[in-house]
């Protein structure tokens, strides 16, 4: 029937597991299309808690097939250990369940060792990478020197081409006076991880559109948010794909016409991991009090890297861009329940800089750097929310709240979150 398109709408982290949990019911295939393992979703279950990095949020719906697509960039070594994972906790991910596009890119060990160098190197000017790899996989594939899927459908040739690749990023670490990785050691273990996923290896496209003639919605979730996107983010501290709708073409080659709904999820407050403008942050009491002191599993604090997220105060400039350049047909809102107790509420309205105000989001970083946020007051509320289901059970306050973001970016909000347990999604009607 349609792709149901589900992208963070700002730096990342927007909570997009728990939503894409949610609707992945709805969906006979969910799709990854973007990124690597550089990625933490969290979904609560109950009184468990699972991180998925690479598998899509579909994994405990047993009518989902979870797909990664050939956008993505693909580390064995992490989907081995995290497909365990999630199959401990009864996900049964088996090669029917799980598949891997042969288009998709493979993260190599060379990959990971060299983004940790780099970043080393880059001294102030460093990214805050996860340190995944993702940028050098990213780099080969588009120098067309990259190794895809595909190619570990025949493992011996697999392991000869591994240990290539190794003695090639030995050479890079050998001139930096970096250690060298064991070619050998390596090539073997990647042997052995080409023989088990060599099943999951599917053509995703075909896929994907046999569902949808079939008239099956397929549900496409994002990974990083639309202020990290390689093209319209904050450039160079972005991801090194495509994280918006674009992307989402792309990254599973459908087209357009098959996108009808476009979900933006956004907090009700701003975070940021890693390096590179951003304007609205706020330091001291109120951005600890927004980041939470890591107690619970659902603070501000990375769930890929466990790096204190960066926090500020709502951007609406930011949210409006990324509602442009996705093509936005909703917003959903997650942890407003943090905001409680908060008096009064900042939301950031317009930038200056040298003077002028502007509405428009400056993707050039150093621009952006020099914006100042002009803030409007909004009033808090005090009233514990987590229990409300619908929009009219919320404080006068909050649903203002609600209501600036809507008019301010023209999109309407579908859900809200009031708290980290599924339950606590509410459609707003
Ligand atoms: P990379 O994707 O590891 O190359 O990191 C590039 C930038 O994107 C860094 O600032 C990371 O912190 C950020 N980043 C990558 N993945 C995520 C994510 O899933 N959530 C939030 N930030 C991310």
């Amino acid at each position: 029937m349609s792709v149901i398109a589900l992208l963070g709408a700002q730096w990342g982290d927007e909570g997009k597991g728990h939503i894409a949990d949610k609707l992945a019911g709805e969906a006979s295939i969910v799709a990854r299309y973007n990124g690597g393992d550089n990625a933490g979703h969290t979904i609560t279950m109950g009184d468990t808690l699972v991180r998925t990095h690479l598998v899509p949020a579909g994994a405990f719906h047993p009518g989902a097939t979870c797909v990664l697509g050939a956008g993505m960039v693909v580390n064995l070594r992490s989907l081995a250990r995290e497909v365990d994972e999630l199959n401990g906790h009864g996900a049964n991910l088996t090669p029917d369940r799980l598949k891997i596009d042969v288009a998709a890119h493979l993260v190599l060990p060379g990959h990971v060792a060299l983004d940790g160098v780099s970043e080393q190197r880059r001294g102030v000017g460093a990214i805050g990478t996860t340190r995944r790899g993702i940028g050098p996989t990213y780099t080969d594939k588009a120098a067309r020197i990259g190794l895809r899927a595909g190619s570990i459908a025949e493992a011996d040739t697999f392991a000869e081409t591994v240990w290539a690749h190794v003695e090639r990023a030995n050479l890079n670490l050998r001139d930096l006076f970096e250690p060298e990785l064991d070619a050998d050691a390596l090539s073997a273990e990647y042997a052995a991880l080409a023989k088990r996923f060599a099943p999951h290896l599917s053509n995703v496209t075909a896929l994907v559109h046999a569902a949808l003639e079939s008239g099956q919605t397929v549900l496409a979730e994002g990974a990083q948010g639309a202020l990290l996107d390689l093209d319209h983010g904050t450039y160079p501290f972005v991801t090194s794909s495509s994280t918006i709708t674009g992307g989402v073409l792309t990254g599973l080659g459908v087209g357009p016409r098959h996108v009808t709904r476009v979900i933006g999820v956004a907090k009700a407050f701003c975070s940021r991991v890693g390096a590179g403008p951003f304007p609205t942050e706020l330091h001291g009491e109120m951005g600890d009090r927004l980041r939470g002191t890591g107690a619970n599993p659902w603070d501000e604090f990375g769930s890929t890297t466990g790096r204190p997220r960066r926090t500020g105060w709502l951007d609406l400039v930011a949210l409006k861009h990324a509602a442009r350049i996705n093509g936005l047909t909703e917003l959903v809102l997650t942890k407003l329940d943090i905001l409680t107790g908060i008096e009064p509420l900042h939301i950031c309205t317009a930038y200056a800089h040298h003077g002028q105000s502007t509405t428009d989001f400056a993707r050039d970083a150093a621009v952006l750097a020099e914006c100042t946020p002009v803030y409007a007051e909004l009033p808090g509320w005090t009233e514990d929310i987590g229990s409300a289901r619908r929009l009219a059970a919320l404080p006068r306050a909050a649903q203002e709240y609600i209501r600036q973001i809507e008019t301010f970016t023209g999109i309407p909000v579908s859900h809200v979150s009031v708290g980290p347990d599924r339950s606590q999604i509410f459609a707003v009607t």
